[in-house]
């Protein structure tokens, strides 16, 4: 049989209780095909934060580049928690990885379940994925603080926007919008950040000119924001920068069906390293280690992770489960009531046996 090496990172919160549950449906969905995943544990975190005073160390991350897929919960500790300082775990961690390991497409497909509720009157399908860049913008930490604690501190911020990465991830786009409904959506700010808005105006221009089959508009990213509440189903694909796309997509999410069903895949569009998946949710401090998380977005997380390692045939599998699952919850409501997050994991699992 095939073999194929998956790194799992749990790390904090919620993040280990979702990410046993899509290891459980990995298994589940695998037991019949000839491929044999073998999971290496990272654990990185929190705790071992605490323990070690290391957060991602460069062995650590040597070890992450030789595996052929990663498969990671959640970072971040409860904000009023001593336990690290805020964002240390977050941009040392995942930032760190999705960086390092060149992750320049940010994949969140947003779209509703049959039977799932939404918070949108008439229930409207929505089928959109968000093209989020994801090793520039904002994200790359070029700021700074002059005179800070005085009343004339000065805090400084600095966007990254380089033509190479706008352009893969804005090409990304157009290639995907070709086998979906051939529409791109650039969600941008260029009447107030023009110079990045510029780059990223021009580089869709260029891109779209060599994709005739695929229409695009552009929006503002705070009239995207209505759009989305109040007419999600215009969105085909929509591409932008990393800080518009990590908003955005936690509200999609939110108008999809909740956070807790929201997949991610960090993508290394160049096969350089490996790509990691993801849901798009945080460690939730406020309900870990109560087993009451929704494992979805993780068990979906893992389904992008079987098709882009090729398995295409169990990603499916495992995304069908899903689905038909979460429409058994749906038309029983009283049967879904007051589930763990294992025995929704179970459940996902059950329907992928023979
Ligand atoms: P969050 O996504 O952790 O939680 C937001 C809200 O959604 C909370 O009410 C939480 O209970 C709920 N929620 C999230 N996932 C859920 C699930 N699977 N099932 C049910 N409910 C769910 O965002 P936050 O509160 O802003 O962040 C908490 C911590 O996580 C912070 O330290 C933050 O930096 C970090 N974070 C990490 C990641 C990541 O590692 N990928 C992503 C986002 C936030
Ligand atoms: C996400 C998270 C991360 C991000 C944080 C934790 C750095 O919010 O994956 O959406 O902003 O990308
Ligand atoms: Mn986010």
């Amino acid at each position: 049989p095939e073999s194929v090496r998956v790194a799992v990172i749990g790390g904090d919160g919620i993040g280990p209780e979702v990410v046993t549950e899509a290891r459980r449906v990995l298994e589940a969905a695998l037991a019949q095909e000839p491929v044999e995943i073998e999971y290496v544990e990272f654990s990185l975190g929190a705790e071992h934060w605490l323990g070690t005073g290391e957060t991602l160390s460069e062995e650590t991350l040597e070890q992450l580049r030789g595996v052929d897929a990663i498969l990671f919960g959640a970072v971040g500790a409860h904000p009023q928690d001593e336990k690290a300082p805020s964002g240390l775990l977050e941009r040392e961690v995942l930032l760190r990885l999705r960086f390092s390991l060149d992750h320049s497409v940010n994949l969140r497909p947003a779209r509703t379940y049959p039977g799932t509720a939404t918070p949108l009157a008439g229930a409207p399908e929505i089928d959109f994925v968000v093209v989020r860049e994801g090793t520039e913008g904002p994200y790359v930490g070029n700021g700074g603080a002059i005179r800070r604690g005085t009343a004339h501190e000065i805090a400084t911020e600095t966007s990254l926007n380089t033509a190479h990465g706008v352009r893969r991830v804005v090409e990304d786009a157009f290639t995907r919008a070709e086998s979906r409904r051939g529409h791109v959506t650039l969600v941008h700010k260029h009447n107030v950040l023009t110079h990045a808005g510029d780059l990223w105006r021009r580089t869709t221009e260029t891109v779209a000119a060599e994709h005739p089959g695929v229409e695009w508009d552009y929006m503002h990213v705070d009239a995207a924001t209505i759009h989305m509440v109040n007419d999600p189903g215009r969105f085909d694909v929509i591409v932008t920068d990393n800080l518009f796309g990590d908003i955005l997509t936690d509200l999609a999410a939110a108008v999809t069906g909740g956070i807790g069903l929201a997949a991610s895949a960090s993508i290394n569009t160049e096969g350089s390293a490996p790509s990691m998946f993801e849901p798009v949710h945080g460690s939730a401090p406020d309900i870990a280690g109560q087993q009451i998380a929704d494992p979805t977005a993780a068990v979906l997380s893992a389904a992008l992770m079987l098709d882009h390692l090729g398995l295409s045939q169990a990603a499916h599998r495992v995304e069908q489960a899903v689905h038909a699952q979460l429409e058994a919850w749906a038309q029983a409501p009283d049967s879904a009531r007051g589930l763990s997050t294992s025995e929704r994991g179970k459940a996902f699992a059950a329907r992928l046996r023979p």
